[in-house]
């Protein structure tokens, strides 16, 4: 294990501003400049942009600060996801959400068809459950909270289960973002992270990210990313560690809306469910008259936008059973909303005004 003292005394808002910048010295930039290079002057420690760059380096030095551990950028999150599940060795169980976000589930798949792995999906919300399933694994997969279910994992003693039967655990922190959630604190060997989404925060990157603690691991991680060459973009890890810089503003503001919308959207008669784990900038909304009424509202509004994806400064939304791959037991008509930093009256208005279309007149 390293050395796992922080890197910095400041309080994570402070972090996310300071961490990764050059040296204040005279006529040195502020932020790290993009560094746009395939090759470098060999003899010293980068020589190929696949092994290294310092933009790359500046973006993993301010996540790792905040999860508090050593991090490594992926070209997107589902390129962190394959390299993390490389680690398992050929037959091992890996023990995983039912509700994971679709494209961790399907690689889960994948591996299982090709004869891999197998995978033992679990309601990550059953602690017992989850702690009688990692007996046998080799690897826990959490995603807390799940994508786009908003179930909530007990960290810590699935940790402890999983360590006495020797599995590492990986927990997606996409949804939590280190701000609100710290799983190497509680334990975890590997935090995973769609940087796409909270991280760089305005819609406009795909970008991966992974931190560990451990040494040996962080090692591991690093040589699989140079082989396969999932590595970022310069110009992605540069807008994301810029988008980076005011994450503690935007999730403040978004998780603001998110919560007194969660308040009203709980007293609409077309909303039969509101899910929301208490924090964070995703809602998840089911509506009575399922996957019709779930369609039309999303092509109902002015404001809030139709798409996939989540976590940027502009709301979104989607019905999740639109992709064919969404797990079965999510309900039809589950909405799913991104909750943006924009007024939350002009959100409400939208959002209310095409939900009243929905209510059928009493007669
Ligand atoms: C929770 C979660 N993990 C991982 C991913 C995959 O990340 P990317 O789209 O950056 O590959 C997503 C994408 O939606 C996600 O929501």
């Amino acid at each position: 294990m390293s050395d796992t003292s922080p890197t910095t005394p400041y309080r994570p808002a402070t972090v996310a501003v300071t961490s990764g910048r050059p040296p204040h010295e005279a006529d040195r930039p502020l932020n790290e400049p993009l560094t746009m290079a395939s090759t470098y002057v060999a003899g010293g420690d980068l020589e190929y942009g696949r092994y290294g760059n310092p933009t790359w380096s500046a973006f993993e030095q301010a996540l790792g600060d905040l999860e508090g551990g050593r991090c490594l950028a992926f070209a997107s999150g589902l390129a962190a996801v394959a390299t993390i599940l490389d680690l398992v060795g050929h037959g091992g169980t890996v023990v995983a959400p039912r509700h994971a976000y679709t494209g961790s589930v399907m690689q889960l798949a994948d591996l299982e068809a090709r004869g891999r792995i197998t995978a033992v999906l679990v309601d990550v919300t059953d602690t017992d459950a989850v702690i009688k399933a990692c007996d046998d694994a080799a690897l826990v997969w959490l995603e807390s909270p799940t994508n786009p279910a908003l179930e909530v994992a007990d960290i810590a003693p699935i940790v402890a289960a999983a360590h006495e039967a020797g599995a590492y655990v990986v927990v997606d922190n996409t949804f939590a973002t280190p701000l609100l959630q710290q799983p190497l604190e509680l334990g975890a060997d590997i935090v995973v992270h769609s940087a796409t989404k909270f991280i760089a925060g305005h819609s406009d990157v795909l970008l991966g990210a992974l931190a560990t603690r451990d040494d040996q691991l962080y090692g591991v991680l690093r040589q699989r990313r140079e082989l396969t060459g999932a590595t970022p973009g310069t110009f992605e890890a540069w807008l994301a560690l810029r988008g980076l810089r005011t994450l503690h503003v935007r999730l403040e503001r978004a998780q603001g809306n998110a919560q007194e919308l969660v308040r009203r959207l709980g007293e609409h008669p077309a909303v039969s469910e509101v899910r929301y784990p208490g924090f964070g900038a995703i809602v998840s909304i089911v509506l009575d008259q399922g996957a019709l009424a779930a369609d039309l509202l999303t092509h109902k509004t002015t404001l809030w936008v139709h798409a996939t994806s989540l976590g940027g400064v502009e709301s979104t939304f989607e019905r999740r059973r639109r992709w064919k791959a969404e797990a079965a037991t999510i309900p039809d008509g589950l909405v799913r909303l991104s909750v943006g930093i924009e007024d939350v009256d002009d959100l409400w208005d939208d959002l209310a005004a095409a939900l009243d279309d929905l209510v059928l007149p009493q007669a």
